[in-house]
């Protein structure tokens, strides 16, 4: 049946697993681009968003996939930071999953940030394949670019096949003692009783066609009932990043994973003080295949159905903040969507003390991470907020009874100029750093020194 084309929702593919073991040069190799080399230290900061159609993906899996076979628009891969301070955000992204894709490198196996994301898909009852990746660096490997991992491994030597294998039966074995049995994919019947498990390059692309093909039978077989769901709704979504754009001011970029968000429409976004209520004068979609986070050519267009990436330009957006949630008002009244939001928000809101220090975070969910690791080091919060360090903050700084609480930790965020002057006339101590432990252990070495 291909009338329901329309109205299907698109299925949301979240891309999880440890740090460096080839989330993003999956989706470089999937969409043709190269976003993993311009990252600072080749590490994801940010969840990212792109959205694969329907062709593209028939295209690359080739003989696999018979398009004709499916009525689902594509697939809206969500990339995710794997260093193991990006918990939260990553909890997000698992939460906002249709399906999950569990990038191993076969070589590693289960890592710290592996045995993480199961959890988070075990939690939030996400079907998933592994991506069994990096199976070009097996010693002795004959590379086969592009091609389904079946012919790739009638290339191989006895001797690079059986290395191969004894790593992959490492993987399930591992992820049998994780509590899924599992095996390699083409002989798993049912995937909802078995993880499949695709041996794959991201570097080759060998092994990339099956791996989509597993993604498509999975979303249409299984989510079809949940992708059918009505996709005219008011448009709900999870704000990105908030961004200065040229001649937009702050705009917001969003995965809309509901209904309809249309130009005009009223919306309200969770904000740094209170949730903003604006109307949106400019809807801006990523070409098909390119990366939100690094897109600079926008389209603007008048609606967008879920599940898709789109920033969105409307007055009053330079509070928003990052991990939000947006929700278009359309016929219920403001002060009902208003409430929806606060209450949304309420959840993960930071528990502070009378006395403390300052934390401030880029996003919601680094921040949420950052209470989490000075909870475990008991180091007491005065006031947690998103943004950039300002010098309201260095005030409230000052003002901490004890002189190991008058410090700043900032994760992922600048000092504003307008404030360093108030930095270096104040009796206020800084930390930043990128890394959420080293902040952590920055500081306790700095209360340690200063008992001494
Ligand atoms: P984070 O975003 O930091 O969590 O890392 P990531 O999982 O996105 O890893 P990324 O894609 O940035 O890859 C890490 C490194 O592994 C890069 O140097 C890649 O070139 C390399 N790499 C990724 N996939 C393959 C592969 O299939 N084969 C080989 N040989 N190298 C790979
Ligand atoms: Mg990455």
């Amino acid at each position: 049946d291909h009338t329901h084309a329309d109205t299907l929702r698109t299925p949301i593919v979240a891309v999880l697993g440890h740090v460096d073991h080839g989330k993003t040069s999956l989706l470089d190799t999937i969409r043709g681009s190269a976003v993993s080399e311009g990252e600072a230290g080749a590490i994801t900061q940010h969840i990212g968003a792109t959205d694969i159609p329907l062709d593209t993906i028939s295209g690359m899996a080739g003989e696999l996939i018979d398009p004709s076979d499916f009525d689902l628009p594509g697939l809206l891969f969500i990339d995710t930071p794997g260093h193991h301070s990006f918990s939260t955000l990553r909890a997000r992204g698992g939460a906002l999953a249709d399906i999950a894709v569990l990038v191993v490198d076969v070589n590693d196996g289960f890592q710290p940030q592996t045995e993480e994301a199961i959890d988070i898909l075990r939690r939030t009852g996400t079907p998933f394949v592994v991506a069994a990746n990096k199976v070009d660096t097996t010693p002795g490997w004959n590379p086969q670019d592009g091609e389904p991992i079946q012919r790739s491994m009638d290339a191989q030597s006895e001797r690079a096949k059986s290395m191969l294998d004894e790593n992959l039966y490492e993987i399930i074995g591992q992820l049998s003692d994780a509590g899924f049995s599992a095996d390699l994919y083409w002989r798993v019947q049912d995937f909802q009783k078995n993880i499949g498990v695709v041996p794959l390059s991201a570097l080759t692309g060998e092994g990339v066609p099956d791996l989509l093909t597993v993604l498509m039978g999975l979303s249409q077989r299984f989510m079809k009932e949940e992708m059918a769901i009505d996709v005219t709704g008011p448009g709900e979504g999870t704000v990105l990043e908030v961004k200065d754009e040229r001649g937009f001011g702050a705009t917001v970029d969003t995965v809309v994973y509901d209904g309809v968000i249309r130009n005009g429409d009223t919306v309200v976004v969770g904000g740094q003080d209170e949730p903003i209520v604006t109307e949106i004068r400019a809807l801006l979609r990523p070409r098909p295949l390119a990366e939100i986070r690094t897109e600079k050519e926008f389209e603007k267009v008048g609606e967008v159905a879920a599940a898709a990436g789109v920033k969105i330009a409307a007055p009053d957006l330079d509070q928003a903040m990052a991990g939000a949630p947006v929700r278009v008002v359309r016929d219920r009244t403001v002060d009902q969507v208003v409430e929806e939001v606060k209450a949304e928000l309420a959840e993960i809101e930071v528990e502070t003390a009378d006395n403390g220090v300052v934390v401030k975070a880029d996003t919601l969910g680094s921040l949420e991470a950052m209470a989490n690791a000075l909870r475990e080091a008991e180091v007491p919060i005065l006031r947690a907020e998103v943004g950039d360090i300002a010098p309201r903050d260095i005030a409230v700084a000052e003002t901490a009874n004890q002189d190991e609480h008058k410090a700043i930790l900032g994760f992922n965020v600048d000092l504003l100029q307008n404030a360093e002057s108030d930095l270096e006339n104040a009796d206020v101590k800084l930390f930043k750093n990128e890394v959420i432990y080293q902040l952590v252990e920055d500081y306790e070495r700095y209360v340690e020194e200063k008992q001494r």
